[in-house]
């Protein structure tokens, strides 16, 4: 029976289209994956989507659709989430999602099961909620009274919820981090212990009832369970923990590792553990907590409109180089700095010429010089040089030093390995300058064939190795130096000789061209831009007027900042609503204004405005109206949209706009 391999990375929250950073992640993992499958391992791959919480439902609210509608578009819209993974060609071995049925139940029995044991337990929770990040922190916790994950602003909470017991675990989750290798790279070990650990871990809120896009916790209506306690257990969840969908937990659990950006490696490594605890499975031997891929020196996000569009790169470069060039150039556990230009240059220097070169002159010169099939023999030279020797050394050998660093999950290095060896091959050729040898075929025939079959050799070796990150381009490769499927595998990676010495080679496609870095710059910047329109709503605005309007007139408008005190609906009005201004002046104003349609009067109430107050005063439902709010207005796929214009808070009630 085959060893078995389970690895995950996380599920996605389908709030927004994914990035490049999201794509990182999971590339990774399935690079890692098909290594595994490579050595022969029984893999289960999974990725999903989390695809609960507030966010989702104020997103959803936003859009005018409903939560499982908006998440529907973006999983399995068009270009959504599940057409990207294809498009990357991962490799995924199953796809959860979090509001599978199945999943559903079995969040329910796991919750009950936690209740029922004692580590969940109903109190008050009183505390700050950052709503991007869908988490809950202590006062003590805040960075600046600021979420200490993404720096945004967080909101006082306060409500009955249930509490799972994670203080209870606080010893045996340390014991885990300190001193197994559970979390990995080590570095994150001291940031998890002494951040979280050390200053006491509080017990963790798990429900909700301010929201309802979420698992109802079926004992209890009106509580929703928290959204991390739902995502997380979708790695047990997608093996049929609980549920009847999937018949391979015993099977595949635990977990070989989870794969994980750096900012959640805080659930994963003290809340999964202490929640495997409770419910008494056993726990995943690792989690690895990779960097972030930053965007001028920052982390890319969709409210600071720095996303990098996978679809645009992998479109223009080929989902292969795109899928080389993350493994290749940033270090698996560390962050690093995007950019196209880096891009470029990696897929310059690497794939078309190192690889690029090696394969397209080493097949050229077998064609040119033995009409594409080496002679019988060539296997052997009677007289090998140290060059031989080395390339031979080097190239057997690699296999080793390649498993060594995917092994301690460093897939940067297992690439700087192969791409040594490549590099070493491209020397070769320099050095054993097969175009001299040719000149005299008679006296130099044997000893060129044996040259070429040592090339081809290498570029097979190096070949099984590219194939969890190159998968579709590996292939091509192999045809083009003519090595069979016993020739592909990890075993014959480890050895030299093994090509036939006879096998048909083949000089095809050109797999890396070069790439043109200015032009493909500017043709980058004309897809993000159009991307970008592509996106943006069908909007419809007034056209601009033509008729000028003398400067002394326009002065004559007088436009101040006011605060709204109060707002209410106006008694048998659809439209209106009665606003209490404060001018600046000492005394209230009181304007009407027909937006009633696009705004609560409560969400007014303390905002900062603008109002034309030297308008005469009018009569409007039998109440006076003493000046006009100033508006946005345009249409939207057909409907009138309005937005009142809003000042800074700072800016004092009176000020004059001019
Ligand atoms: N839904 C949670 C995960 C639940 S797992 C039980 C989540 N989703 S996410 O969509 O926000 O992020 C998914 C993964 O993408 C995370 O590992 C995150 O670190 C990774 N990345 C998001 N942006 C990234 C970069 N810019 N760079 C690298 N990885 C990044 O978190």
């Amino acid at each position: 029976m085959s060893k078995k391999y389970y690895i995950t990375t996380p599920i996605y929250y389908p709030s927004d289209k994914l990035h490049i950073g999201h794509t990182y992640c999971t590339v990774a993992t399935d690079a890692l994956a098909r290594y595994r499958r490579l050595q022969g391992y029984d893999v289960m791959f999974l990725t999903g989507t989390d695809e609960h919480g507030q966010k989702i439902e104020d997103k959803a609210k936003e859009a005018g659709v409903t939560p499982k509608e908006f998440v529907d578009r973006i999983v399995t819209g068009e270009r959504g989430v599940l057409d990207l993974w294809k498009l990357m060609n991962i490799s995924n071995d199953r796809f959860i999602r979090t509001t599978d049925d199945y999943h559903v139940s079995a969040i329910q029995k796991i919750f009950k099961k936690m209740y029922d044991n004692g580590d969940i337990y109903k109190g008050t929770y009183k505390g700050k909620y950052c709503k991007p990040c869908e988490s809950f922190w202590t006062e003590s916790q805040l960075v600046d009274g600021k979420c200490p994950d993404c720096g945004r602003e967080v909101q006082d909470a306060e409500e009955e919820a249930y509490f799972f017991r994670l203080s209870k675990y606080a010893d045996k989750v340390q014991d885990l981090l300190e001193n197994t290798d559970f979390l990995q790279p080590r570095s994150r070990v001291n940031e998890m212990v002494n951040n979280f650990i050390k200053p006491g871990l509080e017990d963790l809120c798990v429900s909700r009832t301010s929201f309802t896009w979420g698992i109802p916790v079926d004992f209890d209506p009106g509580h929703v369970v928290y959204v991390w306690v739902d995502a997380l257990s979708n790695y047990i969840t997608a093996l049929g923990y609980m549920n009847d969908r999937y018949h391979d937990y015993e099977k595949y659990w635990p977990c070989d590792v989870h794969i994980v950006g750096k900012e959640i490696v805080r659930f994963h490594s003290i809340i999964w553990p202490a929640m495997l605890m409770s419910l008494g499975e056993p726990l995943p031997k690792h989690v690895f907590g990779h960097g972030w891929l930053l965007l001028d020196g920052g982390k890319m996000s969709k409210s600071k409109g720095n996303v990098v569009d996978p679809y645009i790169l992998a479109e223009h470069f080929g989902v292969d180089a795109l899928r080389f060039f993350l493994m290749r150039t940033f270090p698996f556990g560390s962050d690093g700095n995007f950019s196209n230009e880096l891009l470029i240059q990696t897929i310059n220097t690497d794939l078309a010429n190192d690889l690029g070169n090696l394969l397209s002159r080493t097949t050229a010169m077998v064609q040119k010089y033995f009409g594409g099939t080496l002679p019988e023999g060539c296997r052997e030279c009677a007289a090998p040089t140290a060059a031989d020797g080395e390339l031979k050394e080097q190239a057997s050998t690699l296999r080793a030093r390649y498993e060594a660093a995917m092994d301690a999950f460093a897939p940067h290095k297992a690439l700087e390995e192969v791409f040594q060896v490549i590099q070493r091959a491209n020397k070769y050729i320099d050095e054993c300058a097969p175009w001299a040898l040719a000149k005299d075929m008679e006296q130099n025939g044997a000893r060129l064939a044996h040259v070429l079959y040592n090339l081809l050799e290498a570029t097979r070796i190096c070949g099984i190795l590219l194939t969890p990150f190159m998968p579709e381009s590996m292939e091509k490769l192999f045809a083009q130096i003519g090595a069979p499927a016993e020739a592909q595998t990890w075993e014959s990676a480890g050895s030299w000789g093994i090509l036939s010495g006879t096998a048909p080679v083949t000089k095809g496609e050109n797999l890396f061209p070069r790439v043109d870095v200015e032009k493909a710059l500017e043709e980058l910047e004309e897809a993000a831009q159009a991307a970008k329109k592509a996106e943006l709503p069908a909007l419809e605005t007034e056209p601009l007027l033509e008729e000028p309007v003398d400067f002394d007139t326009f002065c004559k408008n007088d436009l101040r900042v006011v605060k709204v005190k109060d707002c209410q609906k106006v008694k048998k009005s659809n439209k209106l609503l009665k606003f209490t201004l404060d001018d600046g002046t000492g005394t209230d104003r009181q304007i009407l204004s027909g937006i009633a349609m696009w705004y609560q009067p409560e969400e007014l109430i303390g905002k900062t405005l603008v109002a034309i107050v030297n308008l005469p005063p009018r009569k409007m439902m039998g109440q006076e109206s003493q000046g006009m709010l100033l508006s946005a207005v345009h249409k939207e796929q057909g409907e009138e949209r309005l937005n009142l214009v809003m000042l800074d808070d700072k800016i004092p009630a009176g000020a004059k706009l001019c």
